[in-house]
């Protein structure tokens, strides 16, 4: 198994959006990840589907789609349209999670869960075969940039048992504050991508910043 970053063009200077992500492709970013803000389910707005449209113009990579908003049921038809491949929800955010999660892997994509510093995993055991990815949440979201919390590396240590005992092949993503002081805790717990914003568009050189993230987890790049 080898790391996966996903870049978080939250953090991107969205001026030159395609330069930066093409520089992170450069160093080894495999997915781009999209963090879709409401202003209701984390207090913070910002972008939906034409930042996907924009992204599916500059490069074929997976868009790794992480919706922060109330009823993501409302955009999976958009989104699967405009070339989304991982569509990834919190559970709190809908009441019907196994339909969606279903209506997700109809419509051609990745089905994914998120699970917020304070939820637990109970939220996701009922519908391990229906996960193609669970997103730990080491920050509170809704901003870019904060602490990751420590709490969530014992967290990976217990959805990675979870999936292995289901013999689940679903990926396990680690979202905030991963840079090169943390992703190594993330990797050594069972964590197999890693979305970081600040990390890598914070850095003058998004190629270099990836590779550095890649070379913590011991990928020969
Ligand atoms: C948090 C978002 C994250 C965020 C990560 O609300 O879900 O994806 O952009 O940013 P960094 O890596 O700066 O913590
Ligand atoms: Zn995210």
């Amino acid at each position: 198994m080898s790391a996966r970053i996903s870049p978080s063009v939250l953090s991107a200077d969205l001026g030159c959006l395609r330069e930066q992500v093409e520089r992170a492709i450069a160093g080894g970013a495999e997915w781009i990840h999209v963090d879709v803000m409401d202003g209701h389910f984390v207090p913070n707005l910002s972008f939906g589907a034409p930042m996907i449209r924009a992204l599916r113009r500059i490069t074929d990579r997976p868009l790794d789609v992480h919706l922060m908003v109330e009823r993501p049921e409302h955009y999976i038809e958009e989104y699967a349209d405009e070339g989304a491949t991982v569509f990834t929800f919190h559970p709190e955010a809908t009441v019907h999670v196994q339909r969606q999660l279903a209506a997700v892997r109809e419509r051609g994509m990745r089905a994914g869960l998120a699970l917020n510093p304070a939820t637990p995993l109970a939220f996701i055991e009922e519908v391990v075969p229906d996960l193609d990815l669970v997103l730990i949440m080491s920050v509170n979201p809704g901003y870019g940039g904060q602490a990751y919390l420590p709490g969530a590396t014992d967290k990976i240590r217990r959805v990675r048992a979870l999936l292995d005992r289901h013999r689940s092949p679903a990926a396990l993503e680690v979202d905030g504050g991963i840079g090169p002081e943390t992703i190594a805790d993330a990797w050594n717990a069972g964590a197999d991508t890693f979305v970081a914003g600040t990390a890598v568009f914070g850095e003058p050189d998004p190629a270099a910043a990836v590779r550095d993230l890649l070379r913590r987890c011991a990928v020969p790049v």
